[in-house]
């Protein structure tokens, strides 16, 4: 068999008297751990028992074994009914593994593949988020740190219109790329436009050789392990670790105010816990759910850190559910979106931002008046009690909040997709990873 890879990805897993190719590493992980990464217009000839490769004008290459230590279980549904709920509950075991060493208790944050000095940090005037979907609504919570921890000026971007925009970019720019399957072929086209502008590119990705890998200066995984379901849960809370502590990294290396690091730091450490007592809380979302699967609409409201948890848990509805869902910034319901409002319209908010609950609240009681029923979310020991329902989740640092806050709206979703018997894992119209634009 000849191969060629062209701009999608292309995997060969050396087998014993057996060789495979394939699109992505989980498909066969059951047969093998050794893969060979090509690259474009590079050529492979695959017999039973051997593998030759060559570049663009046939001349032969030598290529070194790429090891996967993601176990073969892990790809595998392990006894839950679907991956998604399977990644639904690994998620404390996911941000255990991408926390790994670069955080650990009494010392400065570690990045060894980043070793970023003082001097690049400091030239740093601007830096661009660029991510699709889920990966996106993770740079919204990395802006926000940024800004407020390490003072720099932060912009998130989608990928596909940021390729197309002619952003502002020059050698002061850092550019962060996210990406769970590291295949998206508009993140990868926008971060080729960031690096031929001069900007330093980084890379944050779950999946180890993937394309982004051999485009980006500067690579750093989650360790999430292999994500199988369409719909991103466990590479969504990780992406946001990991941004969490290359913020308190960046902000050590340019000596920001050390005692909102050490809660930072601190609070990072424990959410493994928190989000294990979360998951063993929240067991009654199914039955809520039952009451508004034949929803046409559900809305989501948040203001500040509150809104990407929102805007995500919308996706993650109406991706899975097809039921028509929309975020909305709570302040903002005021210039439009509350026409939408009518009797059983569910409204789905979040409350965690200190300072901003009294006025989310407020949102809220204008859409019961209304007629809507209304699911809360909150960290908060709230004292209203006209809410339809109320999911309490652990506190934590404020900046961390969406990690935990998006669990029960994962659930929810799920719960409400299994009710209407869809296939939660394979949603129709959508693809794990976008290979073309
Ligand atoms: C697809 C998936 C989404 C994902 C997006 C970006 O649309 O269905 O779940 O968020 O691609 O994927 P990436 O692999 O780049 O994070």
């Amino acid at each position: 068999m000849i191969v060629v890879r062209k701009d999608s990805p292309l995997v060969i897993g050396k087998g014993d008297g057996e060789n495979f190719i394939s699109s992505d590493i989980p498909a066969y992980l059951k047969l093998t751990r050794n893969f060979y990464l090509l690259k474009d217009n590079e050529f492979a000839v695959l017999t039973q028992n051997d593998i030759k490769f060559y570049d663009n004008d046939l001349n032969p290459l030598q290529k070194n074994i790429t090891k996967i230590d993601w176990d073969a279980t892990s790809a595998e549904k392990n006894g839950y009914e679907d991956f998604m709920l399977k990644e639904i509950y690994e998620q404390p075991t996911a941000i255990r593994e991408t926390i790994g060493n670069h955080l650990i208790a009494g010392q400065v944050c570690q990045f060894d593949e980043l070793n970023f000095s003082k001097e690049f940090l400091s030239s740093i005037q601007k830096i661009y988020i660029v991510a699709c979907g889920t990966a996106m609504h993770a740079g919204l919570t990395a802006k926000t740190m940024l800004e407020n921890i390490c003072e720099i000026n932060t912009e998130v971007d989608i990928a596909s219109e940021f390729r197309y925009r002619n952003p502002l970019i020059n050698k002061n720019t850092l550019c962060i790329f996210i990406s769970q399957s590291g295949e998206t072929a508009d993140t990868i086209a926008a971060l080729k436009l960031a690096k031929s502008k001069g900007a330093t590119t980084l890379a944050i990705t779950n999946v180890e050789g993937s394309s982004i890998t051999r485009e980006a200066d500067f690579v750093s995984y989650t360790h999430a392990g292999p994500e199988i379901a369409v719909a991103s849960t466990k590479a969504y809370t990780s992406q946001i670790t990991l941004l969490a502590i290359l913020v308190i990294y960046f902000a050590e290396i340019l000596n920001k105010n050390s005692e909102t690091l050490a809660d930072l730091k601190k609070s990072i450490l424990e959410l493994p816990t928190k989000a294990e007592q979360l998951l063993n809380h929240i067991e009654d979302i199914p039955e809520f759910a039952k009451e508004f699967y034949q929803n046409k609409d559900v809305f989501f409201l948040g203001r500040g850190l509150d809104y990407n948890t929102a805007a995500e848990g919308s996706l993650k509805l109406k991706e899975i559910s097809y039921i028509h869902s929309e975020a909305f910034y709570s302040g903002e319901l005021k210039h439009g979106p509350i026409a939408l409002i009518e009797s059983g319209t569910l409204v789905i908010s979040i409350l965690t931002v200190p300072d901003l609950i009294e006025k989310s609240i407020s949102n809220i009681q204008e859409v019961i008046t209304r007629g809507a029923k209304t699911l809360v979310i909150t960290d908060k020991n709230l004292e209203h009690t006209n809410f339809s329902k109320m999911i309490k989740i652990p506190e934590t640092n404020p900046f961390l909040s969406p990690i935990l806050s998006i669990i029960p709206l994962q659930l929810f979703a799920y719960s409400i997709t299994k009710q209407k018997d869809l296939d939660v894992d394979k949603p129709r119209n959508l693809a794990k990873s976008v290979t073309v634009e």
